[in-house]
């Protein structure tokens, strides 16, 4: 009879795992009830598996409850409700590519880095480990190449980007437009667009890409197609709704204020939730699902700018 309820109680709670982290927990209870049963029975393989399998439902528990407990999850039923945003999924890995002028060094504090701090933030419940990359800090040498010779600190941050399972672009508008440091990135990750052209398949697949743009008052969206065009002609995923913008006024602000004020203005905060949650999805929907990159490879075999206005080279 012990044995038959562990048993059964381990299936209910599995199948209702989705509606609440309580069921979670009860599945790492029914599996210990479990494992006592198979060394009662002197099944000790059978208690053994059981045990392990108890640890891992009670960490993945332990993952959903944290999640919940933080806040930014339990405003949305999807976030528990969906495999692919489960917190207890596969960890993800986010690189953040920072584009201010400000450097560390000076110790100026960068807006658009305040804001990328918010978004991650918004990825932790996730299982989201991210990392920002602050570009002015590195020698990153002008080029198309992926390592233009000595001193280039390029390929480090590439190796990272190689990694990832998400890409930010994060940048200040300058004159209406992303800052240099993006566009440098830019045109050095295009030896992996030609990379493309000659193999039809990308490093770069079945990545998903955001964007972060802060700034004084225009700009964000003439920013957001540049970006855009570039990463999904180079085989990226972008998800819907996948960057968030603030322009304003910054007079007077700390980090920390800043910070807060991005916190506690709705529009802000759920830009940044809805970003994090749509790139999450995809990122994991990818990684379970990889794009075919056969016959066809994962990109139109053409430059971009080829097509339709050089039709006559075809
Ligand atoms: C030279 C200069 C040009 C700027 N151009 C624009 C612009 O075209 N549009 C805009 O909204 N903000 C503009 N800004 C404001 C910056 O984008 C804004 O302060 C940004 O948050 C700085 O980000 P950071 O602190 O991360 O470097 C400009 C600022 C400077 C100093």
């Amino acid at each position: 009879m012990f044995g038959l309820f562990a048993v059964t109680a381990m299936l209910v709670c599995y199948a209702l795992e989705a509606r609440s982290h309580l069921f979670v927990l009860a599945f790492a209870i029914s599996c210990a009830l479990g494992s006592v049963y198979g060394f009662l029975q002197g099944a000790w393989p059978f208690g053994g598996v059981e045990a392990i399998w108890a640890m891992v439902a009670l960490r993945r528990w332990n993952l959903r409850y944290s999640a919940v407990k933080s806040g930014s999850h339990s405003r949305s039923s999807l976030a528990i409700s969906n495999k692919f945003l489960d917190p207890a999924g596969p960890e993800l890995n986010a690189v953040f590519l920072l584009g201010t002028l400000k450097t560390r060094k000076k110790g100026d504090f960068s807006h658009t880095e305040t804001l990328c701090e918010l978004v991650r933030e918004d990825f932790r419940p996730y299982n989201v480990k991210s990392e920002i990359v602050r570009l002015v800090d590195y020698d990153i040498k002008p080029g198309v190449e992926s390592d233009m010779g000595p001193g280039d600190e390029w390929p480090g941050i590439l190796k990272k980007l190689i990694a990832a399972d998400i890409i930010v672009f994060a940048t200040p508008i300058w004159w209406g437009i992303q800052s240099s440091l993006i566009q440098r990135v830019i045109e050095r990750m295009d030896a992996l667009n030609d990379e493309l052209l000659e193999t039809g398949k990308s490093e770069l697949a079945n990545k998903v890409g955001g964007m972060v743009i802060t700034g004084a008052e225009d700009g964000a969206e003439h920013i957001i197609g540049n970006v855009a065009n570039f990463l999904i002609w180079n085989g990226m995923t972008l998800p819907p709704a996948c960057s968030i913008s603030f322009l304003g006024d910054y007079t007077g602000a700390t980090k920390e204020s800043l910070l807060e004020k991005f916190r506690s203005q709705k529009a802000t905060a759920s830009m940044s939730r809805t970003m994090t949650r749509n790139l999450v999805f995809f990122a994991r929907l990818l990684r379970e699902n990889n794009i075919p990159q056969d016959t066809e490879g994962i990109s139109q075999n053409v430059a971009p700018g080829a097509v339709g206005m050089r039709g006559d080279r075809a």
